[in-house]
């Protein structure tokens, strides 16, 4: 038989295409940062928007998780709210307590005031840094961009920080419809120039962060956000990248998610993941879905934890181990790169 030197294609694009790999690719939500002390090093001399707009940091940040813990992808170093800068909210990140926007979005008066962005000006560094991790990066390690959804993005604008009950953005939502349309259709431009220009700078594939949309009942998230998010995703279509859509807590709105996008959905731990998967259809790929919190337990707990996941995929092409959510500070490294182990050996051993 003549043997063909092809390029074999990294097993997380043949999963996020729904190809079998030879192994299932795993990566991780937050892999870069505070429970890294490679990151902490930095950090000790940087503020979290300083490495955002130096390249050369973000570039080094984004790589580090490769070198220590042998994943499928790498994600770049940014952050959601990097995009509303140029719109112009006021943003920082407070030590202990997250971001903080000064100027939060109220009323008609800010909506109309945001200003147009153009990504290779406004957001040039991150596209700057997209640039240099591709040159570092090898085929068998692709660069995942990406952006918070309309909805998400939104919330932290309106809220100015964090929020419980997200209470402001409901309030627009039901108070004022026309208003939080136009803000979320201001978004949706945004962001989708911005991914558009992700992938023109190099991105492989591109992850959509919904993270707080599992706080809408499922007939909200259809009148206010389902359509922002499926223009987002259209606006994407023929780039020729895969597209995660992630939220947390969307048990409820799974099939709906669906509906406005991806071609592979992010999964949290609260579902098993072959219920999960058949609910989302056989066409889509999935990603995820250990608890973050797993990450702490006795390792044959966790290692229990991990064939569960791996059982229930089956072995069926389009899997991406994953998290259900972000890594957690203060998870310890060695367990995280046990799990890059655990899933590399277990799913090789059972081709
Ligand atoms: O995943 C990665 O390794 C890439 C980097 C990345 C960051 N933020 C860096 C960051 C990504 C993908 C994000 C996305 C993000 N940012 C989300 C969606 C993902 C999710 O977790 O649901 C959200 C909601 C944000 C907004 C944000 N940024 C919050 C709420 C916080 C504070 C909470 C926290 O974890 O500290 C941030 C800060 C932030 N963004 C950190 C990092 C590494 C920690 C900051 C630090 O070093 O001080």
């Amino acid at each position: 038989m003549a043997l063909s030197i092809v390029e074999a294609e990294a097993p997380f694009l043949a999963a996020a295409g729904g190809r079998a790999s030879p192994v299932t690719p795993v990566w991780f939500m937050r892999q870069a940062g505070r429970y890294m002390p490679e990151y902490r090093a930095i950090r000790a001399h940087h503020s979290l928007l300083d490495i955002c707009a130096r390249p050369d940091l973000a570039a080094e940040v984004t790589l580090q998780p490769i070198r220590r813990l042998g994943v499928d992808a790498a994600i770049l170093f940014a952050d959601i709210l990097l995009p509303l800068v140029p719109m112009g909210l006021e943003l920082e990140f407070v030590s202990g307590e997250g971001p903080l926007i000064r100027n939060p979005i109220r009323r008609a008066e800010a909506v109309h005031a945001l200003r147009a962005v153009d990504p290779a000006t406004d957001l040039g560094p991150v596209l700057e840094a997209i640039r240099l991790v591709r040159r570092e990066l090898g085929p068998a390690t692709p660069l995942i961009g990406f952006a918070g959804a309309p909805f998400t993005v939104a919330t932290y604008a309106i809220e100015g920080g964090p929020s419980r009950h997200l209470l402001e953005s409901k309030r627009m939502m039901y108070e004022a419809p026309e208003l939080w349309h136009r803000l979320l259709t201001v978004l949706t431009g945004v962001l989708g120039d911005f991914l558009a220009a992700q992938i023109t700078a190099g991105a492989q594939a591109v992850q959509l962060f919904d993270s707080w949309v599992g706080q809408l009942s499922e007939a909200d998230y259809r009148s206010y956000v389902l359509p922002h998010s499926r223009a987002l995703f259209d606006r994407l279509t023929g780039l020729g990248v895969p597209r995660i859509h992630f939220g947390v807590g969307t048990d409820h709105l799974l099939e709906t998610m669906a509906e406005a996008g991806g071609e592979v959905i992010g999964l949290d731990w609260r579902i098993p993941l072959d219920r999960g998967w058949e609910r989302i259809g056989a066409n889509r790929a999935v990603q995820g879905n250990l608890d973050p919190v797993a990450l702490f337990a006795p390792l044959p707990e966790l290692r229990r934890r991990v064939s569960d996941i791996l059982q229930r995929a089956g072995g069926r092409p389009g899997h991406i181990f994953n998290l259900g959510h972000g890594i957690l500070p203060g998870t310890p490294v060695d367990r995280v790169r046990a799990v890059v182990d655990m899933v590399h050996e277990y799913t090789t051993q059972g081709r």
